[in-house]
């Protein structure tokens, strides 16, 4: 991916620093995006440098009316190749208040429409947009706003793709299973939370970000050039179903 540049936005912890990280590795120069937590920000941008990458840190609290628009301008007019929509916030279920239910809308939905509405005219014919939903449109939690809020990114994306056909950019959306990240650190702190989820994973284990950075990898790279409009499970093989006889 020389000669190119990425933007994945939450890109200072997580998930969203191991695409920073991978996409840079594979050459290009990432536009490390945070809302508040510079710090691990800069770690990221100091590791893919250590690494013999190059990127930079941009700053944007998407939960902000104005935040796509400060995004955008981090950007100082750079040209797009791939555009990562991560950053997202967990929560709440049927009890929500009106105004944490906006919240999650915005930044979860509304920030990646309109980040994409307004990077489109810095984007090459042939660039790829990637969102990151999660197995939560197919599975039930009880955080009920956040399961909305990827429906509604998987249903962007599938349309979107079919619009965008026509400058040869595809977009594409990863949905993640259970990953190790601050959004999950139950995995850790309840007990057989971990045992827990390895024993509904096909591949025994929750995933790790890098599991989903390589994803992610491809849909950004020449090799996915003919696939669009598509939702992929990176999970590890989530509730395939029971891994144990259900009878003797
Ligand atoms: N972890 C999982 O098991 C899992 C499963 C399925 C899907 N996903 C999806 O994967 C993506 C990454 O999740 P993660 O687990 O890596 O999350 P995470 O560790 O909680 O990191 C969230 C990232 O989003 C950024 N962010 C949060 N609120 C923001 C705001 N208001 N404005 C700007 N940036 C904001 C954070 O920036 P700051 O550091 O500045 O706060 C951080 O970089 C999300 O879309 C999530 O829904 C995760």
């Amino acid at each position: 991916m020389t000669d190119k540049t990425a933007l994945v936005t939450g890109a200072s912890r997580g998930i969203g620093r191991a695409i920073a990280e991978r996409l840079a590795a594979d050459g290009a120069l990432v536009a490390v995006h945070y809302g508040s937590n510079k710090a691990a920000a800069l770690e990221t941008v100091n590791a893919i440098e250590t690494a013999g990458g190059q990127a930079f840190a941009v700053e944007a609290d998407l939960a902000r009316n104005d935040g796509v628009d400060q995004l955008i301008e981090g950007l100082g007019g750079r040209r797009l190749d791939v555009l990562v929509n991560n950053a997202a916030v967990f929560g709440p279920g049927i009890d929500a208040t009106e105004e944490e239910f906006d919240r999650v809308f915005q930044v979860n939905v509304r920030a990646p429409f309109f980040l994409i509405q307004k990077a489109l005219p810095l984007m090459r014919d042939g660039s790829r947009i990637i969102n990151i939903s999660s197995g939560v449109t197919w599975f039930a939690i009880p955080e009920t706003v956040y399961a909305m809020t990827k429906g509604a990114l998987n249903a962007l994306g599938r349309s979107l793709a079919n619009t965008l056909g026509e400058r040869g950019i595809t977009v594409n959306t990863i949905a993640p299973g259970i990953t190790r990240s601050d959004m999950n650190t139950w995995l850790d702190e309840l007990p057989g939370a971990k045992e827990g989820v390895s024993g509904i994973t096909a591949l025994g284990r929750p995933g790790q970000p890098a599991d989903i950075a390589d994803a992610v990898a491809f849909f950004a790279a020449p090799d996915s050039r003919w696939v669009t409009g598509q939702v992929l499970d990176v999970n590890g093989g989530l509730y395939l179903g029971p891994r144990a006889p259900l009878h003797h």
